[in-house]
């Protein structure tokens, strides 16, 4: 079956977080595809709807089958049944296991620039924010190991969020990289979770690896998160699950979830993912063929009308990393100026870290037609700014000749 990503689907109006913009704006900030959701996915909704009762809802097997089954199957790990515990979202999870798992005033490490709900979840807990700076040659990211192990091993850092693949930078991590996260996790007592909601949103032919499958340290040293929402664009739906393969942690973890009242779903939460992860792979695979079709686009577009700008390299997300610095080192009022100028909204990269602050994120998941109209916007919007930018330096150079003048 051919799917039809080229749909300029109208989501005004609709209470989406997107695009609850004014008339003309063009949102590609929020990690939110303009796309439908698989047919496969709509019709089982439909059918639920149409059965008109909306009660109470449990886990059945098939949920747990159609997760492993899925790892499996694309990812080459096998999740055991009772490693999984469902949970209403990610974050949900993620600021669950930082109450559950450690304890005021301790230190969460993160690898900045990095998704920036991470520091609400570790902020509003009470606990402290140790930041891993990524290192940013000027092409792409790596990880400070020296800088990584200091922190991990002072005794008040307890748990390290992962995000892999990584958002905004869009990075896999590779084995040997994760296998040294987790020795240096296991070494020092910290727990590791591991945020794999991008992992399906991988470039093609480019494949992540979960954290827990790459040594025996990081299976029994880890909380992972999974969810059918950022490849299926059902954020919406609130469904998502904890991957616990030690037993301990499990017990400890799945009582938090309990008790924050996470872990109970909505009545098309298990619907969605059972069938996402059971037929949704040919969807997958050609939205995945899109969205690569879209970062070329991009890059052709910037390398010709825009080479000041450097979309930094990565294989996974629909979200590209644009380093602006060669323009402006704080994209703050950059993103205000091209919203304002262009009606093109794109995400400031200091919200991810004070080391993102030279950055814009700009998410690519929409069809085609609007992804031109977005670029175009962007090649107004700097246009202008460096126009703008050119003027207020002229005046105040006059201003400054007025005052030597006056002197
Ligand atoms: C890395 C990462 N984790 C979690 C989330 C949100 O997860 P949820 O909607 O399941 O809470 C996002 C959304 O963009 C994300 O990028």
């Amino acid at each position: 079956m051919q799917y039809d990503f080229s749909n300029l689907n109208d989501r005004r109006h609709t209470n989406s977080l997107k695009w609850d913009v004014s008339e003309g704006e063009l949102p590609m900030w929020v990690a939110d595809m303009d796309f439908k959701t698989a047919p496969e996915i709509i019709e089982a909704l439909q059918e639920k709807v149409g059965k008109g009762i909306f009660g109470y809802t449990i886990v059945p097997d098939e949920w747990y089958e159609a997760i492993s089954g899925w790892w499996q199957r694309r990812h080459k790990f096998k999740i055991e049944r009772e490693w999984l515990i469902f949970c209403t979202g990610v974050v949900p999870a993620i600021s669950s296991a930082v109450r559950k798992m450690t304890t005021v005033g301790e230190n969460v490490l993160v690898q900045t620039p990095v998704y920036n709900i991470f520091f609400n979840s570790i902020v509003n807990n009470g606990r402290n924010i140790v930041e891993n700076k990524l290192l940013y040659d000027g092409k792409e990211y790596n990880i400070d190991f020296v800088d990584l192990e200091k922190k991990l091993a002072n005794p008040q850092t307890t748990m390290m969020v992962i995000c892999n693949p990584h958002n905004p930078v869009g990075k896999i991590w590779d084995k040997e990289t994760l296998e040294r996260i987790g020795e240096l996790c296991w070494q020092y007592h910290v727990l590791a979770l591991s945020d794999e909601i991008h992992c399906d949103l991988t470039n093609m032919n480019y494949n992540y690896i979960p954290f827990a499958s790459v040594s025996e340290k990081c299976a029994k040293n880890s909380i992972t998160c999974i969810a059918p929402t950022k490849a299926f664009n059902i954020a919406g739906l609130q469904t998502a699950a904890v991957m616990i393969p030690n037993e301990v942690i499990r017990h400890k973890m799945n009582r938090g979830l309990n008790t924050d009242e996470v872990a109970e779903p909505n009545a098309f939460a298990i619907e969605a993912a059972i069938v996402a992860f059971t037929f949704g792979e040919a969807w997958l695979n050609q939205l995945r063929l899109y969205l690569e079709e879209n970062k070329t686009i991009v890059r052709a577009f910037i390398n010709s009308q825009l080479p000041e700008l450097y979309i930094v390299q990565s294989h996974a997300t629909y979200l590209l990393w644009i380093d602006c610095s060669r323009v402006i080192q704080d994209t703050t009022c950059l993103c205000q100026f091209i919203r304002r100028e262009t009606g093109l909204y794109l995400s400031e990269g200091g919200v991810y870290g004070e080391n993102g602050k030279s950055f814009i994120r700009m998410n690519l998941a929409c069809p085609k037609e609007r992804l031109l109209d977005g670029l175009q916007r962007l090649n107004n919007g700097i246009g202008l700014y460096e126009k703008s930018k050119k003027i207020r330096a002229l005046g105040s150079k006059i201003k400054e000749r007025k005052v030597h003048f006056c002197d």
